[in-house]
């Protein structure tokens, strides 16, 4: 037997009890990597399995930033749960097909399960909605869009934008997730149809611009398809007033999506579960379960109030794939993806072992650790420029205010520490350094060795 899977077994179980003593990160230098990579591969002779796998695991420790780490405070990457990662083992080697029910319909049957359990989660209607796995926020939010022009222009589906009278707008804050400009783009709404509407003084969608933007774009004759709020955005986790937003949409009889990728997991928590207030009024909703529901890439969700729009959406008839099922979910025609990987496994696997107590645990002490990290850093006297209250902090300096240092050399520093990895933000004109816990591992000594680190570093 090829002894390629244990041999990557007993590497990752090493690598997983020591990645806390690994700098976080490290010097990335593309001329050795590509020199090593030409040194050691030149794919004429077989490579005996330990070697392999110990050579392809040292360039994943020497040349990555670590986002599995504790002391990583960077993007939405968690350190996935044990289960997550047995789930993604589990579909690797089953490798079910989930395009069509009848290949893998005990797959396709645990996804629907979880997805049905969690848009309940959402107050979604649980009899008509419509959900599936995508590879992440980017493809949810690409279907919200396909599923806001095929329910709102019912020829677009046959003639296209060039085929209709209308001049089809979308609208998001200034704050949203860039995934829609390029959602415009590809779409062929062109990227002039995406009016990015200012913020409000909490940083959140300002209702005002948005319902005048939309009285004057429809005087002028365009057409508003869609307005996205998100809960939870990606720089500084600021939730958008989802009631209000929901209303201005029926007003406008405008799709109402709801871009909940990183904070929509708070649902599950009954202390956090209030912020996401107005969710259930959603036409769509993304939420991304490789983000804080703490499973690995890729797996995004995408959720639809009326299932009728996804099988509008995505319908197609092929002489080639085996015959649909009547009652149940072929994936292939109710989504973008055809041949489709076994996504759900890890999240299913997650939630049945932890169970939703387990979940809120987890998330809740994400949160905790979030407010001793503000606190802490209001105590050593940094400033913060936005107010979440998720755990995401985006703070300035006097010292960097006053001029004497910048966010770039303060940046600097921590990084090439490798104890800790934050990002920088710009919110509105103001420069920000930024630290989120994206961890489940994350303890109040990573926050205190954080800190630490960046007092030097602003100090130095
Ligand atoms: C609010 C929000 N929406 C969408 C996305 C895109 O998700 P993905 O990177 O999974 O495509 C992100 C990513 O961080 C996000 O923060």
């Amino acid at each position: 037997m090829n002894d390629i899977i244990p041999e990557a077994l007993r590497r990752g179980e090493e690598y997983l009890d020591r990645v806390n003593e690994l700098p976080v990160s490290r010097g990335q230098d593309p001329t050795a990597i590509r020199q090593h990579l030409e040194q050691t591969y030149s794919f004429a002779a077989p490579m005996p399995a330990a070697e392999l796998v110990d050579d392809v695991a040292g360039m994943l420790e020497d040349w990555a930033v670590q986002t599995i780490h504790p002391r990583y405070f960077g993007y939405f990457n968690p350190t996935p749960l044990p289960e997550a990662v047995a789930g993604d083992l589990m579909a690797a080697i089953y490798n079910p097909q989930l395009a069509v029910w009848s290949h893998g319909p005990a797959a396709v049957e645990m996804e629907q399960h979880v997805l049905r359990w969690l848009a309940g989660r959402f107050g979604l209607p649980g009899a008509t909605c419509g959900a599936h796995f995508t590879s992440g926020g980017s493809e949810a939010n690409f279907t919200a869009v396909l599923a806001a022009l095929t329910s709102r222009l019912p020829a677009y589906a046959r003639h296209g934008l060039g085929g209709i009278d209308e001049k089809p707008t979308i609208y998001h804050s200034a704050a949203a997730h860039d995934s829609f400009t390029k959602i415009c783009h590809m779409t062929g709404l062109g990227r002039d149809a995406l009016r990015v509407v200012p913020l409000d003084g909490h940083m959140r969608l300002d209702l005002d611009a948005l319902r005048e933007r939309l009285e004057a774009d429809r005087d002028a004759g365009e057409t508003p398809v869609m307005v996205v709020a998100t809960a939870g955005t990606t720089a500084a986790g600021i939730i958008d007033p989802l009631e209000e937003t929901a209303a201005l949409c029926r007003k406008h009889s405008a799709w109402f999506h709801v871009d909940a990728a990183w904070g929509g997991a708070a649902v599950l928590s009954p202390r956090l579960e209030q912020l996401m207030r107005g969710i259930e009024m959603a036409d769509s909703i993304t939420c991304d379960a490789h983000k804080w529901l703490n499973v690995t890439m890729g797996a995004g969700m995408f959720f639809c109030r009326d299932k009728r729009v996804l099988d509008e959406t995505f319908r197609v008839s092929t002489d080639y794939m085996p015959g649909l099922t009547a009652g149940v979910v072929d994936n292939f025609v109710t989504s973008a993806q055809w041949s489709r990987r076994f996504i759900g496994l890890k999240l299913f696997l997650a939630l049945a072992s932890r169970g939703e107590s387990g979940f809120a645990e987890i998330i809740e002490g994400q949160a905790a650790v979030g407010d001793y990290l503000r606190q802490r850093l209001e105590e050593a006297g940094w400033v913060h420029i936005s107010r979440s209250p998720l755990p995401v902090c985006c703070v300035t300096h006097p010292r960097i205010e006053a001029g004497e240092t910048s966010v770039d050399k303060v940046l600097e520093k921590v990084l090439a520490s490798g104890q800790a990895w934050i990002s920088k933000v710009k919110l509105g004109d103001r420069a920000a350094l930024r630290a989120c816990v994206t961890s489940c591992l994350t303890t109040l000594e990573d926050i205190d060795a954080l800190v630490d680190e960046m007092d030097a570093a602003v100090a130095g």
